[in-house]
């Protein structure tokens, strides 16, 4: 299952239903700056940014250029209607062909776009060239071995099978990356998780629960 950025509506409530509260934004802070630490990092690609959730935050935690890339018109759009995201360069365009030279940026950090990707190999091949030599990609998804693990699964059966086969094994990208090319540094980083972005009345239009039936989403909410 592929959704549509574009047309469908999702970036006018994407803001909503995954805003960033203060507290967990800091433990976002703290997660960026614990892992890259010790690493010189003056230009990052924020690569499938949305609404550019993550693009300031990126900026100012490692005092670095950021550049958004997103191939969604809508998800830039309000991205690009932030005040607080004007210092960002945002630019329209696919992960599987970066508008970007060879070794421009010193990190690629990505948060749940990769299942997105129509060519996740293809894509992986692209962080590596804009990759500075040793430069890291930091990719954040939900694998199919943690969607178990979250609570909101519990309440919405029908996603868990759902999101089973539209997310990668957690082998999957590091195998994709060996693969495609040896040079690609690899992590895959804790991703601090709100419980309450969960109670949001926008989450219906978010991740597996766009694809459950309308009056099983509403049972599940009234539990
Ligand atoms: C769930 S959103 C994540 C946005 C942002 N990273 C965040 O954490 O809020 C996934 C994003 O990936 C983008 N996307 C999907 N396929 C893409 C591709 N092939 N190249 C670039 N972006 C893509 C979508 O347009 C969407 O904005």
């Amino acid at each position: 299952m592929s959704f549509r950025y574009d047309g469908s509506g999702i970036a006018t409530v994407y803001d909503e239903s995954r805003a960033l509260a203060d507290d967990v934004r800091e433990l976002w802070a703290l997660v960026i700056r614990e892992h890259l630490a010790g690493e010189a990092v003056r230009r990052v690609l924020d690569l499938g940014c949305g609404t550019g959730r993550f693009s300031a935050l990126l900026g100012e935690v490692l005092s670095a250029r950021v550049v958004g890339v997103d191939s969604s018109a809508d998800m830039l759009g309000r991205a690009l209607a932030k005040p607080e995201l004007a210092r960002v360069r945002f630019v329209r365009a696919a992960a599987e062909a970066l508008p970007l030279r060879a070794g421009a940026v010193d990190l690629v950090f990505t948060n749940l776009a990769y299942h997105h990707f129509a060519d996740g190999p293809r894509a992986l091949a692209e962080c590596a060239r804009v990759l500075a030599a040793g430069a890291r990609l930091v990719l954040l998804t939900p694998t199919q071995e943690t969607l178990a693990s979250f609570l909101w699964m519990r309440f919405f059966p029908g996603a868990e099978a759902i999101d089973r086969r539209r997310m990668p094994a957690r082998g999957g990208p590091r195998r994709d990356a060996r693969r495609r090319d040896g040079r690609l540094r690899l992590s895959l980083a804790p991703r601090p998780v709100d419980l309450r972005s969960l109670a949001s009345p926008a989450r219906e239009r978010q991740g597996g629960c766009t694809s459950i039936a309308r009056h099983r989403y509403q049972q599940a909410t009234e539990r």
